[in-house]
């Protein structure tokens, strides 16, 4: 599925005292302006300290956010938050000022690490540019004269082609990072046959991209669908949800019913839906069954039912993938489908992926390891369009330069 022959990796031998821009990818939910610190920052913060460590001068740069969005902050929390976890003063510096950021790096010590600003405070940052294009922009040209390498370290960006994370390669030697490698090995384990894509969570229209790919090349042997999925699913079988349809609405996501409907058409055999479900009456779970809808409450998880026809789907596979909770797991009354369908994956002999920061939070909130996962991966979007087929724009680029 991949291979790993061309790219070059960052070795210890390598850094001691070079100066290596990193480009992390600290990206992490934000509430009412306050960071909230996931698995991502732990992640990132457990390799800084290792290149530091091992005595780079380390100059950091991630995004956080999108531009107009509420998570669109400087990052001053990452920096409190990374010095925390690595027990170890980092400087900051933003893009404008380009004589004080020159002096920061000029000024770096072995093991000194240096955050720069949220990179899509860059006004090109986020522009799709060639890698040559983006390496002629002002930043990038000066960080890089003043720097020996470039290392990628996450794969969660790999599939953006911007300025911070491809501008960089066609000016320093550039290289594969130590988290983005054990993401790449892992991923490489992955088998073709008797793969079953287990999704849920709320962002269906990323989802159903990774069906529509999986199903028509033949890489999904079964996908069992959960959350918000399962539901436009049987919408697109012609049941009514009731309460539940007005959200579906609401929330814009009615051209993927058709969508579905389509898929379905096709590839029927595949697709599992849910058989029964749990909703809310009077404060308290109940079970409905589809064969019930529609229904005046609200749905928050899947039934016993379908929880027993996945965990038999999951018990046959050679690989699971799961990303998206399955279910209001955050309600304890609700998070059970979600936990028993995990339990089967955890129980099972499987080569089992979890997708994204989000989904690992969900899976430590209720109980579960990461060492009981055969891998676990912060990439959550580019995690999903890696396993539909696309390439990831970071990693073509970093095989094509030498
Ligand atoms: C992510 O959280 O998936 C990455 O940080 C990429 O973020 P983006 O989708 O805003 O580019």
């Amino acid at each position: 599925m991949i291979s790993l022959d061309n790219f070059k990796f960052i070795s210890k031998e390598k850094i001691a005292g070079k100066t290596v821009i990193l480009r992390a990818d600290l990206n992490s939910t934000v509430e009412a302006g306050k960071l909230i610190p996931g698995p991502k920052l732990k992640k990132h913060a457990d390799e800084i300290k290792k290149l530091s460590d091992e005595g780079a001068k380390l100059i950091v740069i991630s995004h956080q956010g999108r531009k107009n969005s509420d998570d669109f902050i400087e990052l001053k929390q990452h920096r409190r938050e990374i010095e925390k976890l690595i027990k170890k003063r980092i400087q900051f510096s933003d893009w404008k000022n380009k004589k004080e950021m020159e002096k920061k790096i000029k000024g770096m010590k072995k093991g000194d690490v240096l955050l720069m600003g949220n990179s899509r405070f860059l006004e090109y940052e986020c522009e799709e540019l060639s890698p040559k294009e983006h390496a002629a922009k002002e930043e990038i040209k000066t960080i890089a004269n003043l720097a020996d390498f470039f290392v990628v370290d996450a794969l969660s960006i790999a599939h953006r082609s911007h300025a911070t994370v491809v501008g960089f390669i066609p000016l320093l030697p550039s290289y594969i990072g130590p988290y983005l490698e054990k993401e790449l090995r892992a991923l490489k384990e992955l088998k073709p046959n008797n793969n079953v894509l287990l999704l849920g969570g709320m962002k269906p229209a990323d989802s159903l991209k990774v069906i529509k790919s999986a199903l028509e090349e033949d890489r999904a042997s079964k996908v069992l669908l959960g959350g918000i999925l399962g539901e436009l699913a049987l919408k697109a079988l012609g049941y009514s949800l009731g309460k539940k349809d007005m959200f579906i609405e609401e929330k814009g996501f009615l051209p993927l019913v058709e969508e579905f409907e389509a898929l379905f058409a096709k590839h029927k055999d595949r697709l599992v839906v849910p058989v029964d479900f749990a909703i809310e009456r009077n404060g308290k779970r109940e079970i409905l069954l589809v064969k019930d809808l529609p229904v005046e409450y609200n749905i928050y998880d899947i039934g016993p039912k379908t929880i027993e026809e996945f965990s038999k789907a999951i018990k046959e596979a050679n690989t699971v993938v799961f990303n998206g909770p399955l279910g209001r797991f955050e309600d304890e009354r609700f998070a059970e489908g979600t936990k028993k369908v995990v339990d089967a994956i955890v129980n099972s002999n499987c080569f089992s992926l979890i997708g994204g920061g989000d989904t690992l939070t969900c899976l430590q909130q209720l109980g579960f390891k990461e060492e009981q996962f055969s891998h676990v991966s912060l990439a959550g979007k580019a995690l999903l369009g890696f396993l539909s087929g696309k390439k990831l724009i970071a990693l073509t680029v970093l095989e094509s330069y030498d």
